[in-house]
């Protein structure tokens, strides 16, 4: 499927996670969208835009089943979770429980947060590899304390590329009366997401990585009973502006300010494209690869896996190098192989993380496994 997509043919692309990439019909869309603004704007801000963001809500709601009313469209998740911090008024003595596989600009969030409001974070060590669901969950309970008023926990996590068995967590937690945030950016188009059968506060995912949309597009899910209590940290004009939105909530979220919300506007026709390419299928086809992947980066690099099993990983794999690995090997692989991939440091060890999508086949893996023989032995 590579001719369906913008990206550069002459490039191994194994980096969907950081960005995603965007398929051509997805962005001829977009543009459309971006062209129809242009030719009448205000009647396109002030009457064409409603309509269509409620239909960019009912497509997205039904792809990962919630109502269309309990979806506010965000650029990204930072944004959606930095609007969730401020609405929480946490003081000391309380406790925000997360693992330490978080995404670092939101455990960054968090930070500012705490520093401020003198509340703590924990962030629950998870050791690698992880095996049986139940040891997971019981590691990361165990970081549960009376004081416990939150829990953020990602569903896919960015560095460790590992599936957490968030179900449970959030079942658990609502028993306790702990709130839940759950850091979704890499599930919508990537793995099953019912929102109807996860008992979570919150939760924001990416439209823009796997779902390939265009940049700039994703959600933050809130629970019905917790809105009247939640407002933008960018007040405008909510309940006194054009959007005939039906609760305040959207009201007071959907305007900003003026702001290009095409992306938005392009999350249907994203949604058509992975269901009329076989979304589900791609991800067995992909999710196989991955893990012979992972075994072939195992026999390369005699290094251990970060998980043991099937059930913890989906189209992307993240997989240690050995410690004297050059500091220039990312750069190395970009500028003599053409060869895009993550390589990062997490927990003092140096990790590397392959993505496939739609665009690759495993000739794509077998270019990365050559260029690593050369450039590490
Ligand atoms: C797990 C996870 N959470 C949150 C984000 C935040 O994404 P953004 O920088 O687009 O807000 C990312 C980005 O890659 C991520 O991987």
């Amino acid at each position: 499927m590579k001719n369906s997509f913008l990206l550069n043919p002459d490039i191994t692309f194994l980096n969907h996670g950081s960005y995603g990439a965007c398929p051509i019909p997805v962005f001829k869309k977009y543009q459309k969208w971006q062209k129809k603004m242009e030719s009448q704007p205000v009647q396109f801000m002030n009457k064409i835009l409603w309509k269509n963001l409620k239909k960019s809500r009912e497509a997205l709601g039904g792809f990962i089943k919630c109502s269309e009313k309990d979806i506010l469209l965000f650029p990204n998740p930072t944004m959606a979770v930095n609007n969730i911090i401020d609405n929480l008024h946490l003081s000391s003595n309380d406790e925000v429980l997360m693992t330490q596989h978080e995404y670092g600009a939101l455990v960054r969030a968090w930070t500012h947060s705490s520093k401020k409001n003198n509340f703590k974070i924990i962030q629950q060590k998870i050791n690698i590899p992880l095996e049986s669901k139940e040891d997971f969950i019981k590691q990361f309970l165990s970081g549960v304390s009376i004081n416990t008023k939150v829990i953020f926990i990602s569903h896919i996590t960015s560095q460790t590329a590992l599936i957490f068995p968030i179900k449970e967590i959030c079942s658990f937690a609502k028993k306790k009366g702990i709130i839940t945030i759950v850091d979704g950016a890499h599930v919508p188009g990537h793995i099953d997401l019912n929102l109807r059968e996860i008992e979570c506060d919150y939760y924001t995912g990416a439209c823009h990585k796997w779902l390939c949309a265009p940049k700039g597009t994703s959600f933050l899910y809130v629970r019905e009973e917790l809105q009247k209590n939640i407002i933008p940290q960018i007040i405008s004009w909510g309940e006194k502006g054009e959007d005939p939105g039906p609760t305040k909530f959207l009201m007071d979220f959907q305007w900003q300010g003026t702001r290009d919300m095409s992306a938005f506007l392009s999350i249907p026709v994203a949604i058509k494209f992975v269901k009329e390419n076989k979304w589900r299928k791609n991800h067995l086809v992909n999710k196989k690869m991955i893990l012979d992947t992972s075994k072939m980066l195992r026999d390369l690099l005699k290094t251990e896996s970060t998980f043991i099993g099937e059930d913890w990983t989906g189209q992307m794999v993240s997989h240690q190098l050995p410690n004297n690995s050059p500091e220039t090997l990312m750069r190395d692989l970009w500028n003599d192989f053409s060869i895009e991939v993550p390589i990062f440091e997490w927990q003092e060890h140096k990790f590397i993380r392959v993505s496939l999508h739609y665009y690759n086949d495993i000739s794509d893996v077998e270019k990365l496994l050559f260029a690593l023989k050369k450039l590490l032995f």
